[in-house]
């Protein structure tokens, strides 16, 4: 690639840094000049020299502007096209949010492994994809694109899509190049507000913040999209910090950066660039790569080169970085590569892909309460009512392409079981008649929740409560004595407390192209719901933030029969969330037996075993995923209440009983210091295993470093 390197000139190089949307070359430059063109001051010579595209329709689309790319440019590099194929190209897969909650990072793999069968048919070459950031907001919209507040389950989901995306390679057809994102800590955005301040303290970012990006370039990732927010005060896009001293330096990442859309001119906004001069040079000394969306280096890097205030090798590197990825995703052999317009028949959509879809779906559902209403029985007649119960609307943020058109509604797939049949919120559009309806049921099904235009980017909210006072459409209900079941559609945790006299609370989140038909076979038993909450739900907005692995602290709170005052809690609302992280019911019963360990002191080159005996003592078999935590008692730091540490998902059989077994490595016991340091101290451990964060069984042990 060097040689070609050297074959650009240097408004070549620079292009290469370029990212645009594909209008810019497909519509006639003359009608679009007085828009984004303009404002981006790019001239035709300018475009015709980026490097890729953002964003594209169709396989017809993505070749029609290469070609009319190709056929212009002097060196006849192609360009690689990049998009956001986030949980499904046109078979919608739950939300990530929603896919965290099945623990089960294989599905993950397979929603990725779809997005990238169809998304490349259209001729896209990378995704911005995953999220890795973690988040205990809920208030922040973007946890809906998220895995949750857990770094490892993070990361494990975060692995999951990439090997999915990549699959055989990026060189081969059907497979996506994956960029991570948002780098880094954009998840910790003040008060839940999108694109608001970062605080992290060093610990925090290395800690529980920074490992699941790096997960992700582990499994694979060859590109990292900087966030939107500082660190340190440093937009994140030109942050040395981050972009050189931890990515290339600490982590040895290869691969290309490239910013967020319009972050880099956005460092003007933030105060640390007076002109676009500047965002230049602060962009390539910190560490950007390609620019999204804006025309900083485009316009100012040249001069900036040639005054000598910036190194040509710092542009002959990023560069270099981006020929590397285009000959990866082997756009030299085909500029073309993946683009069929005839596989995109074959394959789109297919019955495999919405099978996939369905199965992915089954599991990403949490049932929050049942009292014994849910399985339904196949006669039991059903009243269905709420602003869910016909709506299509239930694929979630973030799905561009996603067909809400073809998708079955509640009130289609159930349609044979009910009496009476209502897509409203408000009470006030109830009629008596309606009620009286209602009376004819055996059971009421409320499907409630919050919009999809709710969560997502620029979609924070500062209440999490159910929209429109939903919850008085379930006490009305309850009047008429009926048995109820709330369904519940939403992108993040929301406070639920008006909602808990209901019979069963099943959290559907988004489900994606097989909402419908995936809630049925969980209603009638089909499937056992076996998903378990990937981030706390609160019980009042005052507890933000809130997540299960907090410190200590020095005065803690130990429930309800402590009675000093002097302790860290409120005076007004529990200290614990109303469910916490890792809970999630069944319609199994699983029970737990004491934890074996094959030995009370681990040696320096040691591990333990840990066994645990799991009945289903239910004739209903289903999925329980087995949790272990560690809490590490003392080190030079405060650590952690819990962590979770491994996980296993395993399938029981009616009264079946088994015993699992986790092995304790190092690896386990480690943690990351402010230096970003792993460090492993010698003491006492305590192991919890069970059914969610605040249901376990504890064993402990000592790890011993011999002299
Ligand atoms: C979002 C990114 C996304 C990018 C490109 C931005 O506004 O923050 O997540 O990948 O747009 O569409």
């Amino acid at each position: 690639m060097k040689d070609l390197l050297n074959q650009l000139t240097i408004k070549e190089k620079i292009g290469q840094l370029l990212q645009i949307a594909p209008f810019f070359f497909i519509k006639d430059l003359k009608i679009e000049v007085a828009g984004p063109v303009e404002e981006l001051n790019l001239n035709e010579e300018k475009i015709f020299n980026a490097g890729s595209v953002l964003g594209i329709g169709s396989a017809e689309e993505m070749m029609d502007v290469q070609e009319k790319y190709l056929k212009r440019s002097r060196i006849k590099i192609p360009l690689i096209f990049m998009a956001d194929i986030i949980h499904g190209y046109k078979t919608i897969f739950p939300v990530p949010i929603a896919m965290a909650s099945s623990f089960n990072p294989k599905l993950a793999e397979i929603c990725a492994r779809v997005s990238a069968i169809e998304a490349s048919t259209a001729g896209i070459h990378v995704t911005f994809s995953p999220m890795a950031d973690l988040s205990r907001d809920p208030r922040w919209g973007r946890v809906v694109e998220g895995f949750g507040e857990d770094p490892y389950l993070i990361g494990e989901m975060v692995k999951g899509m990439v090997k999915g995306y990549i699959g055989t390679g990026i060189n081969h057809p059907g497979n996506l190049a994956s960029c991570v994102k948002h780098f880094a800590g954009y998840g910790a955005s003040e008060a839940g507000r999108d694109y608001n301040t970062v605080d992290l303290s060093r610990l925090s970012l290395y800690s529980q913040y920074l490992p699941a990006y790096k997960k992700a370039l582990e499994a694979g990732s060859r590109l990292v999209m900087t966030s939107f927010n500082t660190i340190d005060g440093v937009p994140s896009t030109v942050n040395k910090f981050l972009l050189r001293d931890v990515l290339r330096e600490k982590w040895e990442f290869t691969g290309v950066t490239i910013s967020d859309y319009d972050s880099l001119k956005q460092i003007m906004a933030h105060g640390v660039a007076k002109d676009m001069e500047e965002v230049a040079y602060k962009g390539i000394t910190g560490g950007l790569d390609i620019e999204m969306a804006s025309s900083a280096y485009s316009n100012h890097l040249e001069k900036l080169i040639s005054d000598g205030y910036v190194d040509i090798q710092l542009l002959d590197e990023a560069v270099l970085r981006v020929l590397e990825l285009k000959r990866d995703c082997g756009l030299f052999e085909d500029p073309y590569k993946g683009a069929s317009t005839k596989l995109a028949e074959e394959l789109v959509l297919s019955a495999e892909h919405k099978l996939a879809s369905l199965e992915v779906a089954h599991e990403s559902m949490v049932l929050l309460k049942n009292d014994g209403v849910l399985p339904l029985s196949k006669t039991s007649k059903i009243a269905l009512i709420g602003p869910y119960a016909s709506s299509r609307a239930t694929i979630g943020p973030w799905s561009w392409h996603g067909r809400r058109d073809l998708h079955e509604t509640l009130e289609e797939v159930l349609k044979e079981q009910l009496v009476f049949c209502k897509n409203d919120v408000l009470i006030t559009n109830y009629t008596d008649s309606d009620f009286e309806k209602i009376a004819f049921a055996d059971v009421v099904i409320l499907a409630l929740g919050e919009s999809e235009e709710c969560s997502g980017e620029a979609h924070s909210k500062s209440n999490i409560v159910l929209p429109n006072k939903q919850d008085l459409l379930l006490k009305m209900v309850e009047k008429y004595g009926k048995k109820t079941v709330t369904l519940l559609f939403n992108g993040r945790p929301l406070l639920l407390q008006g909602l808990l006299s209901t019979n069963a609370l099943l959290e559907c989140w988004f489900l994606g192209s097989q909402s419908a038909l995936s809630i049925k076979e969980v209603l009638y038993g089909k499937i056992n719901p076996s998903g378990k909450l990937p981030m706390s739900f609160p019980r009042s907005i005052g507890q933000i933030p809130l997540y299960y692995n907090h410190l200590n602290t020095g005065r803690p709170y130990k429930g309800p029969n402590d009675h000093n005052v002097f302790v860290s809690k409120y005076l007004d609302v529990e200290n614990k969330p109303l469910f916490p992280f890792g809970y999630g019911l069944s319609y199994s019963n699983f029970e737990y037996s004491l934890i074996k360990l094959d030995k009370s002191i681990m040696l320096d080159n040691e591990t333990i075993e840990a066994k645990i005996t799991v009945l289903n003592n239910s004739d209903i078999a289903g999925y329980e995923t087995v949790e272990l935590y560690i809490k590490d008692h003392f080190a030079m730091i405060s650590r952690p209440v819990l962590e979770l540490k491994q996980f296993k998902k395993i399938w029981f059989e009616p009264n079946e009983c088994k015993e699992v077994s986790f092995i304790i490595t190092k690896e386990d016991l480690v943690y990351i210091n402010s230096d970003g340091n792993n460090v492993l101290e010698p003491g006492t451990f305590t192991l919890f295993i069970g059914k969610s964060s605040d249901q376990t069984i504890s064993e402990h042990f000592e790890y011993v470093i011999k002299k």
